[in-house]
């Protein structure tokens, strides 16, 4: 209950944030509005195949022209060398602050070398930039709790620690080189694991581990790939599959859709996501999806611009940051290693969503319902 209710006020207050992040900067006098006019920021995101990617940098970008910064936004194809590119012509563009959501966390850390030897300070975008000590600041959503919030509603709807079971269970993680993705897999896995070494839960595949798991690119397609030969080669006709552990919504498509296409048993699997997509909102509430972890993007971008805005005033974010914010979040010293050093974090709560509290999501005001009121669309 106590959950719901912290949901619910960072929910109310988020689009707050939004309002106040462009009415303060209005606000602001022209001097310091003419300040932010000589300076650029350079965001980066990773494809424009996912919708929450459009949403972050739609509303990053907005929230930056709205306080008179120059912004160039670029996004990579979920291409690494692309994205490798385009941020190497942002640097040589003299961008003032580089704010990046790496296609791959390692691929990207020379590129973000060059960046600090230009004095570009570089900001992490839910996705950290891996084995260099060249960014500053990470802002992201706690993605251990994600995963671990998909295990426990597992472990609910099937009463593991009080039916016998067994179950079977496949995990579809997400892509080897996002760093999110392993957080995701163990939050998901550590939960569930003492039921696994039981026998409670069987992972009839056997692909059991991150690197086992993982689904190049987080497609759709390959996501519904790995599911068909995982229903071919493991579950001939009538084996049960109880759980599809999805990490996120892209995922969680392709295995519906492997599961109409070739699955023979005739429950419904439990299947997990993340995101909130408006297709995995639809499944939700056709049954075909379970539940999906959502992550207000918009209260992520305003805590990123708040970062930002701060380093370009020439100031340094603290963890007395977080007590301008409205919304809750976390500052987080001690979680996020990236090989070179420890990065300070800004983190967000995630929160679950199934059938029965869609309607929170239209409380934010980035969702309605459509004219037949059956289906949620995104609110324009
Ligand atoms: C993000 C997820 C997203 C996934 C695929 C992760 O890094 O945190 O929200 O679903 O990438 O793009």
């Amino acid at each position: 209950m106590k959950k719901l209710l912290v949901s619910i006020t960072a929910l109310a207050m988020s689009s707050s944030l939004a309002a106040c992040g462009s009415t303060s900067s209005s606000s602001s006098s022209s001097e310091s509005s003419a300040d932010n006019s000589s300076k650029t920021i350079g965001i980066a995101m990773p494809a424009q195949e996912l919708k929450r990617w459009n949403n972050d940098g739609e509303f990053l970008k907005k929230q930056f022209e709205d306080a008179g910064f120059n912004v160039v936004l670029t996004y990579s194809n979920n291409d690494a060398t692309k994205q490798n590119n385009d941020v190497l012509g942002l640097i040589s563009d003299d961008v003032d602050l580089l704010l990046v959501a790496a296609v791959d966390g390692t691929e990207i850390s020379k590129t973000i070398d060059t960046a600090k030897e230009k004095n570009i300070p570089v900001v992490a975008y839910d996705r950290l930039i891996m084995n260099t000590d060249a960014v500053t600041y990470y802002i992201s959503f706690d993605n251990y709790t994600v995963g671990k919030l998909q295990g426990e509603f597992v472990k609910q709807q099937l009463d593991l620690d009080n039916s016998s079971g067994p179950y079977n269970i496949e995990f579809v993680a997400g892509d080897a080189g996002d760093n999110n993705a392993r957080y995701f897999y163990d939050g998901a896995h550590d939960t569930l694991v003492n039921y696994i070494n039981s026998g409670k839960l069987i992972v009839q595949s056997g692909e059991d581990s991150f690197e086992q798991a993982a689904t190049k690119g987080w497609t759709t397609d390959n996501a519904k790939k790995d599911m068909e030969n995982t229903l071919t080669n493991y579950y001939p006709a009538g084996t049960k599959l109880d759980v599809a552990l999805c990490s996120n919504d892209s995922t969680a498509l392709g295995v519906t859709q492997a599961i109409e296409a070739r699955y023979t048993g005739n429950n419904t699997p439990i299947i997990t996501g993340q995101d909130g997509d408006i297709d995995n909102l639809k499944n939700i509430l056709d049954g075909k999806q379970s539940m999906t972890v959502y992550k207000n993007v918009n209260d992520e971008a305003a805590v990123a611009f708040e970062v930002c805005k701060t380093i370009l005033q020439g100031d340094v974010p603290t963890a007395g940051l977080v007590d301008s914010l409205p919304m809750e979040v976390t500052y987080d010293t001690g979680s996020y290693n990236n090989g070179a050093k420890y990065i300070q974090s800004y983190l967000l709560l995630p929160y679950v969503i199934t059938k029965d509290n869609l309607q929170l999501l239209v409380e934010t005001g980035l969702y309605k319902w459509d004219s037949n009121n059956k289906y949620l669309e995104e609110a324009e």
